[in-house]
């Protein structure tokens, strides 16, 4: 078990956050799996895959739509504000996340590596590919230049990973010092495999999730808990510091 100690700031000079659903399940936003997860409703063939997008693109952005509009009506939780805190206090600060709500990014986090992209850009294949568009509907879903469906620009089942968030992730886990996993359930590869890189490393390694996953050996510490009341325990100081800090300035 750890202590509050043994987590202090000033122990680490290179921490990732790994993060997943779950961070954001506290937001109001539905996990992918578990109960009330989005693919036990929808079949990710019909709406999370480069051929249902093909077949029927109409039908792919009426969900991603939905999902938008959800995911821009919620707050950054608590527990993403003490990430990001924690970034302001330890430069070497990396968050590497499944997530593509861009909640950090809401909450002040900087040097994000998205793995599985943000629903918050759409791309085709005219330079410069991706752009950034937070339409909710989206409004031109046929780029004007080449004439084409524009698509989000996400990693769907099927597609292959984006080769910068992936190597920037590598590059942080294989030398960080802590590694915090937060919310996934460590299952979807090769996303799920990165943190090895820590372990084999030999940093701290820490899962945070009310439930066991099948990567749970690979920590040696486990919090049995939810995101923001486990960070919020990690450090009390943070959120702490920066209520008052919103205080001051009321
Ligand atoms: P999952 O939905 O697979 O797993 C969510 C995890 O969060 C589970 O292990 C839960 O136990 C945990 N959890 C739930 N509430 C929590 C809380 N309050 N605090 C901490 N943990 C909590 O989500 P991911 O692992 O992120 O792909 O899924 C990985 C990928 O699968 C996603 O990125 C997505 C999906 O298909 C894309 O969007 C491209």
């Amino acid at each position: 078990m750890t202590t509050h100690e043994d987590l202090a700031l000033h122990r680490f000079r290179r921490i990732v956050f790994f993060t997943g659903a779950g961070l954001s399940a506290e937001c109001g936003l539905p996990t992918y799996r578990g109960k009330g997860g989005i693919w036990g409703s929808y079949d990710w063939q019909d709406y999370a895959c480069q051929r249902a997008f093909d077949r029927d693109p109409e039908k792919v952005w009426e969900f991603h739509d939905e999902r938008r509009r959800r995911m821009g009506a919620v707050e950054p939780s608590q527990a993403h504000r003490i990430i990001a805190e924690v970034q302001r206090r330890v430069a070497g600060t990396k968050i590497v996340t499944q997530n593509i709500d861009g909640l950090h990014q809401r909450a002040g986090a900087t040097d994000v590596s998205e793995l599985h992209g943000s629903v918050w850009r759409i791309r085709c294949d005219c330079p410069p590919r991706a752009v950034e568009n937070r339409e909710v509907p989206i409004g031109a879903r046929r780029c004007p230049a080449c004439g084409t469906w524009r698509r989000p620009d996400i990693v769907w089942f099927e597609d292959p990973m984006q080769p910068a968030p992936i190597e920037a992730a590598i590059a942080a886990i294989s030398e960080c010092d802590l590694l915090i996993s937060i919310g996934t359930s460590g299952v979807v590869f090769p996303a799920a495999d990165l943190p090895r890189l820590a372990v084999q490393r030999g940093a701290l390694c820490v899962e945070v999730n009310p439930e066991e996953t099948p990567v749970s050996d690979w920590y040696s510490v486990h919090v049995r808990g939810p995101a923001s009341a486990s960070l919020a325990g990690f450090w009390p100081e943070l959120d702490a510091a920066r209520e008052s800090a919103a205080g001051a300035g009321d």
